[in-house]
C-alpha cells in the first residue's frame, strides 16, 4: 500500500510541479511533499515500524523519489527566478549620462565663521587668542571686578547659579560658589594673573544670562572680550582700533558712536553702538579704562596715583556682529538649528 502510496504521490506532485506558475506555487508544493509534515516526509516517518527489509527497500524507493521531486523543484525555481531577472532588467533603464548625486556635507556654523575672521583681524593687529572657563567662579565673575555682594550692580547680570562649589577657595570663604559665566571679562583677571604686561589679548566665548529671550537677546551668547594693558594706554587707542576692526570685519562704511556708561570694572566706561549708514543704532559692545581694583584683583599695580598698568578693555557681542554683517534680524535663528537659515552661509 505504501508502494502504491509512493508512486501516486510522484506522478502526482510532479503534475503540480508542471503546473506551478510561480515561486510561491513551487514553495508550496515542496511543503506538502517533502516540507516538515510532508507526505513523503511522512513515509519516512513510518519506515522505522516496517520490517528491516521491506524498510530498506521502501526508504530506498522513497529516498529516489525524494531526489527526483527536488531536482525538478531546483530547476523550475532556477528557471523562475531567470525569468524575474530578465523581466526587470528590461524594466530597468540605466541612463549613464545624468549627473551623479551630490554627496551633502555640512560646513561651518555662521557664529564659528564669525569668530574666525574676528579672530583673524585681531591677531594681525598683535592680539593674542585666550580662552577660559565657562563654568565660573564667583570671585572671577563678579568680586575680582570690583563687584563686591551685595552690589546693586550685580544686577547687570541675571546669573545662573551652580548648586555645587568650587573644591578650592579662591579668595574669601564667600567668593567660590560656582556660576556659568556671565560675560567673558573673569578672563581678563585670570590672564593678568599669570601674565606680566604689556599685553593684547581677545577672549572669545559663550555666555549665559538668565533672562527672557528676544530678537536680541539670548539665554546663551556669545561675546568677545578684549584688553589692552601697557603704560600709555588710552581711549583714543581703543577707539582706533575697534574703528579699524569694524571696518575690515564689515568691509563698509560704519558710524560708531561711544556713550557714557557703567560699568564697575571700568572707569570711565562706555557704550559703543554701531550702525550702517543711516540705519539702525545697535549696542554692539560695552568697554572702558580698566578699573585700577581690576589690576590689583589680578596682583597688578595700577597706575593711579602714578608710574603703574594703564589700558581698555572691552566686551563686544559676538552674535551681534555676525547679526550686523549679516543682517540677521533675530538672535533666535543662531541657535533654532533651522537648515533654511543655516544653509546660507
Ligand atoms: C558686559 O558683559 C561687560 N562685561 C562688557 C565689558 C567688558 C565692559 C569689558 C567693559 C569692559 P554687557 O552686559 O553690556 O557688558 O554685554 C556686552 C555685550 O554683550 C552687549 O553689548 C551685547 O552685544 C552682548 N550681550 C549682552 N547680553 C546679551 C544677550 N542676552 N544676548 C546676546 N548678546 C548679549
Amino acid at each position: 500500500m505504501a508502494k502504491i502510496n509512493l508512486k501516486n504521490l510522484k506522478v502526482e506532485a510532479k503534475k503540480g510541479i508542471e503546473k506551478a506558475d510561480n515561486l510561491k506555487d513551487l514553495d508550496e508544493i515542496f511543503r506538502k511533499y517533502l516540507g516538515k509534515k510532508g507526505k513523503i516526509t511522512l513515509i519516512f516517518n513510518s519506515l522505522k515500524k516496517l520490517p528491516l527489509n521491506k524498510r530498506k527497500k521502501l526508504g530506498r524507493e522513497a529516498n529516489l523519489v525524494k531526489i527526483g521531486l527536488e531536482k525538478l523543484i531546483r530547476e523550475k525555481t532556477q528557471k523562475f527566478k531567470e525569468e524575474i531577472r530578465a523581466e526587470s532588467l528590461g524594466k530597468e533603464k540605466i541612463d549613464i549620462t545624468r549627473p551623479g548625486k551630490k554627496v551633502k556635507i555640512g560646513h561651518l556654523h555662521p557664529l564659528t565663521l564669525v569668530q574666525r575672521e574676528v579672530e583673524e583681524i585681531f591677531q594681525s593687529m598683535g592680539f593674542s587668542v585666550i580662552t577660559g572657563p565657562e563654568v565660573e567662579t564667583e570671585w572671577y565673575n563678579f568680586d575680582a571686578l570690583n563687584i563686591p555682594k551685595d552690589h546693586p550692580a550685580r544686577d547687570m547680570w541675571d546669573t545662573f547659579w551652580l548648586k555645587v562649589e568650587a573644591n578650592t577657595r579662591i579668595h574669601t570663604n564667600d567668593t567660590n560658589r560656582l556660576l556659568l559665566r556671565t560675560h567673558t571679562s573673569p578672563v581678563q583677571i585670570r590672564y593678568m594673573e599669570k601674565h606680566q604686561p604689556p599685553l593684547r589679548i581677545i577672549v572669545p566665548g559663550r555666555c549665559f544670562r538668565h533672562e527672557a529671550t528676544d530678537a536680541s537677546h539670548e539665554i546663551q551668547f556669545y561675546q568677545l572680550e578684549g584688553l589692552v594693558v601697557d603704560k600709555n594706554i588710552s581711549a583714543a587707542n581703543f577707539r582706533a582700533i575697534i574703528e579699524e576692526f569694524l571696518k575690515r570685519f564689515l568691509k563698509t562704511d560704519i558710524e560708531i558712536r561711544l556713550r557714557p556708561s557703567f560699568f564697575p570694572f571700568t572707569e570711565p566706561s562706555f557704550e559703543i553702538d554701531v550702525r550702517r549708514k543711516k540705519g539702525k543704532w545697535v549696542e554692539m559692545m560695552g568697554a572702558g579704562m580698566v578699573h585700577p581694583n581690576v589690576f590689583k584683583a589680578a596682583g597688578l599695580i595700577p597706575n593711579a596715583p602714578a608710574g603703574g598698568w594703564q589700558g581698555f578693555a572691552f566686551g563686544a557681542g559676538l552674535d551681534r556682529l555676525a547679526m550686523l554683517k549679516y543682517k540677521i534680524n533675530d538672535i533666535r535663528l543662531f541657535y533654532s538649528g533651522d537648515l533654511r537659515f543655516l544653509k546660507q552661509f
